[in-house]
């Protein structure tokens, strides 16, 4: 995994989305798989900066993102799909048709989840996840325990994630229990892997992730085992890591590195 520490979560958020437009610069009909939470909102933001000053164009673009909460609508503002729309869809120029949020109000969730997997297939499978990480390692809602292997399915959410969650709703009771996510196995066969990291809070997880044994009791760490991950973190988020001056050596020297 290569592990970029930036001072701050801006920068670090800027660094992402350059990352994201390089790959969309390359390859302008890229699959992206998608992350909602507080933490892409950064890299987000610069995308759109990217889309109306500088002319980056997702009119090729489709994207799958991650996960939804059983239960809850589109239109309601909790929902992933309200996220996506309001933090990125309704600012580029993605067209509708190409974008794919699991549904969480689905009558059959065993038949959406199968769909859901051979959609990603038919589009040729994901060239660039991005990745947030839960306080308790999580990512999508590949909670602890879940299967390495796992697909796409329905899953019960932890405590930590439900308390984690309960400051974008009302009442710690109108957290949902369920989501429906893309499993660990689903995310360990995009192409590329990008996981972004910010704030003292998840400096326990950004350890277990990046310096951890792999486990399922962090499902982030399975991430160790796939050869295209990049980490960006932010210098809180960074707090707990043990070889950062050896990330940060191997940044300093990679330009005079010979040329493969
Ligand atoms: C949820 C999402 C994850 C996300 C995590 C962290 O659990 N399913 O994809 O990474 O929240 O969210 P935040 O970035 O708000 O801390």
């Amino acid at each position: 995994m290569e592990v970029h520490i930036k001072e701050t979560y801006e920068q670090m958020s800027i660094d992402a989305a350059r990352k994201v437009a390089d790959v969309l610069n390359t390859k302008p009909n890229a699959v992206l798989g998608l992350a909602t939470g507080s933490t892409p909102q950064g890299m987000y933001q610069e995308l759109v900066r990217l889309h109306r000053e500088e002319g980056l164009d997702f009119s090729q673009v489709t994207t799958f993102n991650l996960d939804e909460y059983v239960g809850v609508p589109p239109s309601h503002p909790q929902s992933y799909h309200y996220f996506m729309h309001e933090n990125l869809f309704k600012h580029i120029n993605v067209p509708p048709q190409n974008v794919y949020v699991p549904s969480g109000t689905t009558d059959n969730y065993a038949a959406f989840c199968a769909w859901y997997e051979q959609r990603i297939d038919d589009c040729g499978g994901i060239d660039l996840q991005v990745l947030g990480i839960g306080s308790d390692g999580h990512i999508a809602f590949n909670e602890p325990g879940s299967s390495l292997g796992s697909r796409t399915r329905l899953k019960t959410l932890a405590k930590q994630t439900i308390d984690d969650n309960a400051r974008f709703f009302e009442n710690r009771e109108d957290v949902p229990i369920y989501s429906i996510t893309m499993g660990v196995g689903t995310i360990l066969e995009a192409e590329e892997i990008i996981l972004l990291i910010n704030g003292e809070n998840k400096a326990e997880a950004a350890k277990h992730a990046i310096e951890g044994a792999v486990c399922s009791q962090y499902t982030a760490s399975a991430l160790q085992m796939h050869p295209e991950v990049t980490a960006y973190l932010d210098t809180a988020a960074a707090g707990k890591l043990e070889m950062t001056e050896y990330y940060n050596w191997i940044q300093k020297m990679k330009p005079g590195a010979p040329r493969l």
